[in-house]
């Protein structure tokens, strides 16, 4: 930190900044609910027990960029954070991946049961969309009605049977795919993992009323980082420290699942991922100085340890 030159830009510092307030959102949202319950207890395992926050964080660097106020943005970055922390919960089920560990911690059903993570991931699902609907519950700054609506509408399409739901059917059904091929690879990729961040990106930036010029930008940039964040997800699945990543390595190869190091290999995977990172990049010059947080977290995604 000493010998960090004046102007150059602090990520982890930035990223902690951000990581906090979405925190404290997160605390005061689920402290809302009655925590005495085993169901919010089992919601607030999964959200606190410590995820890198990429999504919302995205989403107010989104804001930031399009030279907004994020704080219009904080609803739809908490809504996100609780949809991607359900989506967590059900991909670690018996009856999907069946780890053990995640964030660090027990995942949800080995803590609580089955049935009760089945019921948390429910409740975090929908309790995202009651935070967007009704914003004044939880938040002093948020966008009129009918920016939420549209809102909605993003995080919906991307959580759902367009984005992420089917994303987890193709990665499921690709255990027992005869052909495992690339196009097949990508648009699972895209759609498990890319939607949401795609999501993440363009709700921060509809939230401060961004152009259509900037919209596009930063679409460009979040398919292309939400792809190589799910390469590098696959990656670290074979090369990453469990201790470092909270969850196990090596699932992949034993549930047969169609990765990219699987499919082309760990070194080409990393040469893509490079590519896909220099790509965001480029799409992000309109911004000027304002992208520089997004060029960075793109960056930092290909050297990421966890
Ligand atoms: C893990 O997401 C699941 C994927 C879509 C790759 P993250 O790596 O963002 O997990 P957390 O939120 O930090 O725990
Ligand atoms: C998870 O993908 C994607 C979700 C939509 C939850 P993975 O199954 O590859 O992610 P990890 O490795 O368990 O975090
Ligand atoms: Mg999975
Ligand atoms: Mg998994």
């Amino acid at each position: 930190m000493m010998n960090r030159k004046k102007n150059e830009f602090d990520l982890s510092r930035y990223l902690k900044e951000r990581r906090d307030i979405i925190n404290g959102f997160l605390t005061k949202i689920l402290v809302q609910c009655n925590m005495e319950k085993e169901l919010t207890k089992a919601m607030k395992h999964s959200v606190m027990a410590g995820g890198k926050r990429l999504r919302p964080v995205l989403c107010l660097a989104a804001a930031e960029a399009c030279s907004g106020d994020s704080a219009y943005a904080l609803p739809g970055a908490c809504a996100i954070e609780m949809i991607h922390t359900y989506s967590l919960i059900h991909d670690d089920l018996p009856a999907m991946d069946n780890d053990d560990l995640r964030r660090g911690k027990p995942t949800c059903h080995k803590q609580f049961s089955e049935a009760t993570a089945i019921l948390a991931g429910d409740g975090l699902l929908t309790h995202g969309f009651l935070i967007l609907s009704r914003p004044e519950l939880f938040f002093e700054t948020f966008p009129e009605k009918k920016v939420l609506l549209d809102i909605i509408a993003i995080i919906s399409d991307a959580a759902g049977v367009n984005g992420m739901v089917e994303g987890q059917m193709m990665d499921m059904q690709s255990e027992l795919l005869p052909d495992k091929n690339l196009e097949y690879l990508k648009t699972m990729h895209l759609m498990k993992t890319g939607k949401m961040i795609m999501a993440s990106v363009a709700a921060g930036a509809v939230s401060i009323g961004a152009g259509e010029k900037e919209l596009d930008a930063l679409m460009t940039y979040a398919e292309k980082t939400g792809l190589a964040f799910q390469v590098t997800d696959d990656i670290l699945n074979i090369e990453g420290d469990p201790e470092i990543m909270g969850k196990a390595k090596g699932s992949d190869a034993v549930n047969h699942k169609l990765t990219f190091p699987g499919l082309i290999g760990l070194e080409e995977s990393k040469k893509y991922a490079e590519k896909l990172v220099n790509d965001a990049v480029k799409a992000l010059e309109i911004f000027k100085k304002d992208g520089i947080p997004l060029k960075a977290i793109a960056q930092y995604i290909l050297q990421r340890q966890k």
